[in-house]
Order: C-alpha cells, then sequence, then structure tokens
C-alpha cells in the first residue's frame, strides 16, 4: 500500500498519522487544529475538511509521494483578497498553515503539513498580457506548461521552468533556473512586480520604487516574506527554437564531460543553453539538452564539443517552447517517490571547471554500488547526474535587472550539480535519503580539498538536508533577514509555516 493511500485513509485523525512508517512528527498542539476552525466561520466556502471531494484531490496533488502528509483541512481561496483574509484570521489564532503551488519542492513538510491548514493555490488564476503584451501577469495557480502554451499563441514565451509541469511560484521564489538565462539572467530577474499578502494581512506590491527592499528579497529568498498571489514577468518574443536531448552512449562519457567544460569555460553564444546529465544505468548514458534561441539556426558552432560525439538518439528540431517543455515533461514520472540534491563547483578555467566535474563523476559513481546494494534495481526509477553552468552573462543579466539575493559572483563559472534519485515504494524512503546526503558530503569533501567547491547550493534543486541562505554569503543572508523582519516582525512564516527552506 503507498503512504499516501495509508494516510488518507486515515484522514482526519491527526493521532494516527504516527502510524506512518517514517519520521513524520505527529504535532497535537491547539494551534494546529485552531486554524481550520478558524477559518470555518469567515471562509466557509474556500475551507475542505477530509472525506470531501476538493481535500482528496488536493491533499494529493504533489509531484514526489515523499510529500504525502494529512493536513486538518485545505485552505483553497478564490482571490488574494481571501487569502489576505486567511493569512490574518491564522494569525489571530496562532495556527499553524502550509503553502502549496505547483508542489514540486520534493521535501516532506516543506509544502504541506499534518493536521494544519494547506493552503494551496489552484484558485489564483490570473493570466494576462499587458497591453503591448510584453509583462504577463500569472497567478502562483499555475504550471510553466500552462503559461508556455498560453504564451505560444502571442509568439512568445517567458523565462521559467525547462519541465511543463513545474510549478510558477516555488521556481521563481527560489531563483529560476531557464532557457533564457545567458540572455535574461535568472527567471526572477524578468519579475517586475510582485503581488503580496504580508503576515499581517495587507495585501501589498514589491517592484523597484515601491517596497523594493521585499522586491529584491522575493528573488531567491523563498516564502520568508509573505505569500506572492500574481508574478508580473517580462515577455520574451519566440516564435520557434532549436532544441531537443542529445544522447551519446557510455563509451563517450569522457568526451560528453570534457564537453561541459569546454561550454562552460567559455558561454560565447548567449542564445545558448545546456543540461547536461549522466544516466548510469545497465550502461550509463550520457544526454545533454540542447537550447538555442533560434528559428533559423541549427548546429550552432558552441554545440559542437556535444554534436560531433556520435548520438544513439536525438530530438533536436525546430519547436515552440512550449512543445520543449511538454517534451521534458514527459520524461519524469509522477506520481513516485523522488529526491533532489543540490551542490556546486567553481572555477575561471576549463582545466578547473573539468576537474570539478570529473570529482562529481568520480565520486558520485563510486558510491553508487552502496545504493544498488539496499534497493533493488526494479524498485529504482531514475538515477540522474546533472551540471547546471552559470557564467558571467547569465549573472551580468540578473544584475542589469536589479539582482537578487543569491549572491553569486560574475568573475566565476558556477558548475550547480544536481543529483536526482526516483524509486518506487516509500519503504525505501530512508535508505535513499541517507545514501543521498552521505554521497553528497562525499562529493563536497572532495571538491573542497580540490579547491573548487563552493557553499552555494541551487534551492530547486536542493534536499531537506541542505541548508541553502548561508550560500548566498553573509552579507546576502544578513540582509535577508533584516527584510523578513521589517515586513514580519512576529515571524509569522518562520514559525506558523514552518515548511520550507527559512532565513532564521
Ligand atoms: C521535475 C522537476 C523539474 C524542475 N525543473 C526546474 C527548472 O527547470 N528550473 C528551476 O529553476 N527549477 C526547477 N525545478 C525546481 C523547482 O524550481 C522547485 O521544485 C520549485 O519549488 C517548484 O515550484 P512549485 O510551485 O512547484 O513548488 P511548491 O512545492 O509548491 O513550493 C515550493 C516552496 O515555495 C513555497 N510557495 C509556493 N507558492 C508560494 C507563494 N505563492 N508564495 C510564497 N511561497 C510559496 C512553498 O511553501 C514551498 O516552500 C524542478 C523541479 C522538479 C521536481
Ligand atoms: C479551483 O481549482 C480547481 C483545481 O484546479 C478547479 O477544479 C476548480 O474549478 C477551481 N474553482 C474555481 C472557482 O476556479
Ligand atoms: C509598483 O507598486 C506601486 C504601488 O502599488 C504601483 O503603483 C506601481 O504600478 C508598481 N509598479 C509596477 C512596475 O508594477
Ligand atoms: C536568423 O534570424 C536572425 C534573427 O531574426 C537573423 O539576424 C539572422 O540573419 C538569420 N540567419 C539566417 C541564416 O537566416
Ligand atoms: C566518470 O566516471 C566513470 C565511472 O566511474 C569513469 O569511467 C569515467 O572515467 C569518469 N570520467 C571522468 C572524466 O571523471
Ligand atoms: C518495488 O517496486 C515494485 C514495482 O516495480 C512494487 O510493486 C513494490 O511494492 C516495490 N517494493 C517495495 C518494498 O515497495
Ligand atoms: C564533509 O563531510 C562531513 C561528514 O562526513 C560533513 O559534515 C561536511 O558537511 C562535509 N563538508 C561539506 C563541505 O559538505
Amino acid at each position: 500500500m503507498r503512504v499516501s493511500s495509508l494516510l488518507l485513509s486515515l484522514a482526519g485523525s491527526v493521532a494516527t498519522v504516527a502510524a506512518e512508517p517514517s519520521k513524520v512528527v505527529a504535532k497535537s498542539s491547539p494551534s494546529v487544529k485552531a486554524g481550520c476552525q478558524a477559518l470555518e466561520k469567515p471562509l466557509a466556502e474556500s475551507v475542505f475538511l477530509p472525506n470531501t471531494a476538493v481535500y482528496d484531490y488536493e491533499a494529493q496533488n504533489f509531484w514526489s509521494n515523499t510529500e504525502i502528509l494529512t493536513p486538518g483541512c485545505v485552505f483553497r481561496p478564490q482571490s488574494s483578497d481571501e487569502l489576505a483574509e486567511g493569512v490574518k484570521t491564522l494569525v489571530n489564532a496562532d495556527a499553524e498553515f502550509a503553502v502549496r503551488g505547483g508542489g514540486h519542492m520534493g521535501i516532506r513538510g516543506s509544502n504541506n503539513i499534518n493536521g494544519g491548514v494547506l493552503i494551496v493555490m489552484s484558485n489564483l488564476t490570473t493570466l494576462q498580457l499587458n497591453a503591448d503584451k510584453s509583462v504577463l501577469s500569472v497567478g502562483p495557480a499555475y504550471r510553466w506548461e500552462q503559461v508556455y502554451s498560453y504564451l505560444a499563441k502571442y509568439d512568445l514565451a517567458a523565462a521559467g521552468g525547462r519541465l511543463g509541469p513545474v510549478g510558477v511560484p516555488g521556481l521563481l521564489l527560489a531563483g529560476g533556473v531557464n532557457f533564457y538565462g545567458n540572455q535574461v539572467g535568472f527567471g526572477c530577474n524578468t519579475v517586475i512586480n510582485y503581488e503580496v499578502v504580508l503576515a499581517d494581512g495587507s495585501l501589498v506590491n514589491a517592484n523597484s520604487t515601491q517596497n523594493s527592499d521585499l522586491f529584491w528579497a522575493l528573488k531567491g529568498g523563498s516564502s520568508n516574506f509573505g505569500l506572492v498571489t500574481r508574478f508580473d514577468l517580462e515577455t520574451i518574443p519566440s516564435t520557434q527554437v532549436w532544441a531537443g536531448a542529445y544522447t551519446v552512449s557510455a563509451e563517450y562519457v569522457d568526451a560528453f564531460l570534457a564537453a561541459i567544460a569546454t561550454y562552460a569555460s567559455d558561454i560565447f553564444d548567449t542564445k545558448t543553453h545546456i543540461v547536461p546529465a549522466l544516466v548510469p544505468g545497465d550502461s550509463t548514458l550520457a544526454s545533454v539538452i540542447l537550447f538555442y534561441d533560434s528559428d533559423n539556426t541549427t548546429f550552432p558552432d558552441i554545440f559542437t564539443p556535444f554534436t560531433k560525439i556520435p548520438s544513439v538518439s536525438s530530438t533536436l528540431a525546430f519547436k515552440t517552447v512550449a512543445e520543449f517543455a511538454n517534451e521534458l515533461g514527459a520524461m519524469v514520472v509522477p506520481g513516485i517517490n523522488d529526491v533532489f540534491v543540490a551542490g556546486t563547483v567553481k572555477g575561471t578555467t576549463y582545466d578547473e571547471l573539468y576537474q570539478g566535474i570529473s570529482i562529481i563523476n568520480t565520486t558520485f559513481f563510486n558510491e553508487l554500488p552502496k545504493l544498488y546494494a539496499q534497493v533493488p534495481s526494479a524498485n529504482i526509477s531514475t538515477i540522474q547526474l546533472d551540471w547546471q553552468p552559470i557564467g558571467a552573462d547569465w549573472i551580468e543579466a540578473s544584475e542589469a535587472r536589479g539582482g537578487n539575493a543569491l549572491g553569486l559572483d560574475s568573475s566565476q563559472v558556477y558548475l550547480c550539480y544536481a543529483e536526482v534519485v526516483e524509486w518506487i515504494g516509500s519503504a525505501y524512503d530512508d535508505v535513499v535519503a541517507s545514501w543521498v546526503e552521505e554521497t553528497t558530503y562525499a562529493i563536497n569533501n572532495a571538491t573542497q580539498k580540490a579547491g573548487l567547491y563552493d557553499a552555494f547550493n541551487y534551492m530547486g534543486d536542493a534536499a531537506g538536508f541542505q541548508s541553502i541562505f548561508p550560500g548566498y554569503g553573509a552579507g546576502n543572508h544578513q540582509k535577508l533577514i533584516k527584510i523578513a523582519q521589517k515586513y514580519d516582525p512576529n515571524g509569522v512564516f518562520q514559525t506558523l509555516m514552518p515548511g520550507g527552506f527559512k532565513v532564521y
């Protein structure tokens, strides 16, 4: 029996959460139940208790099974004002809550809660272009596939997720690694205005002239300051792009890893984006997502180090961003168990970057037998190791748009790596969690020894055991704490909303 169905059959009784086989602690303080009761009076039509169709749907609507818990009720506000009223009510009742956008932060308790109120953004569905179509207002209900298919009608795209099913709000609040990064920077840097519910229940705008400190903090600071009810996002003209996944066989792994270092050490064409990955299996595959922002040019020179390696498969072709995000989205399996882990090496030369890649590769593959010894291969759906190059053009484009909280320095090239494990059967949750933690420490100790380690962990790819804000640098971290305290003096978003990455 899947943990999710086990939990649902027990829904409504907080005490029974203890029956869950893993480490969730059942909360039974009065504040946990108080929220659902307090919301019932003013907002009855938007509050859903266990054993209703809406509760059953929303409480299951997460990317990874590891995220599924048993909230006391679901609060699905119909408008920003209703969310604002709900936050005020919850704060007055001293009640705990969690917030879920697209549900892709695969960390237990980051976007869900046992017993308390699960706030879901499903009905905050603004989706509108301004008069000259340069700005899209988008509510936190959406997944990127919906945004791209809407924009495609106008020959537009946006700097959002590469896989269609990923949620809009969590990605933009983490930073937003996107196809257009070398041209526009992080996705968050294309946001020109946020509409936000603050801890006191007020609804404010944050932009470069109004609440500009909050505007900056929301670019990488996640859920520590307020709940975003609308993102006003720059659009990007786009008819078609030349893009696809280009896959080579195991014998070429070294050439493939060298190609990553060649690209990363000299990203001379800003129309490009790459996501190179190794996929271990009976025979290891190396596959790179290649993206070229052009409707008339194939095989640009900068991709040659990859495309001169013979491929076993390739989907490279002209397509819309919407089509490409759907293609990539189909590569992942929803409804199983997943973990992502983040880490970073940095350098300025080919040699440094190649060495960083090689250490990560070697350490990861050395650790793999320990995972296979504990989880049968039939229960492993995917293992992947990927590298995301973030260089000077990307960082400078972010800075030109006002910067962000991430603290990256344009004199360096960052290779943000991610480990991904997806498995079937919650019986393996703890084994996988221990393995990725151990493996990550082994990798980071090795890169540190080589002088290539950086403390930056990209939030979107991070696991629950990792810390994020210290990696932004002490100055930025301190600034984020100050801004959180200014807009939320009682620390509502750190205490009553315990889930997610916290600045303090
Ligand atoms: C398959 C897959 C592909 C991915 N691809 C990319 C990619 O291409 N680029 C990239 O940058 N990242 C990517 N990510 C990482 C992704 O950015 C994060 O998982 C992100 O959190 C997803 O957003 P969400 O709305 O779905 O998350 P959720 O889990 O719903 O939310 C994440 C966090 O934000 C909080 N939150 C949600 N909505 C709001 C709101 N409106 N106001 C305040 N706080 C809120 C939640 O409480 C939670 O703590 C990917 C992840 C997966 C699983
Ligand atoms: C709210 O969202 C749910 C889930 O997406 C949807 O089925 C429902 O129609 C929405 N309700 C309103 C009033 O928009
Ligand atoms: C910034 O916020 C102010 C105050 O709400 C608003 O009048 C203005 O239009 C906003 N600017 C942008 C770019 O949205
Ligand atoms: C491709 O399109 C770009 C942008 O529209 C244009 O500058 C370039 O000349 C075109 N190249 C070719 C080979 O047609
Ligand atoms: C990457 O790891 C594989 C498996 O251990 C190994 O065969 C290969 O030589 C490594 N390549 C580099 C460049 O580290
Ligand atoms: C392992 O995976 C199979 C499906 O491949 C599933 O039926 C089985 O329940 C899983 N094992 C455990 C212990 O969950
Ligand atoms: C090095 O490994 C130890 C545990 O083995 C861990 O505590 C430490 O955080 C690791 N260092 C880094 C930079 O991850």
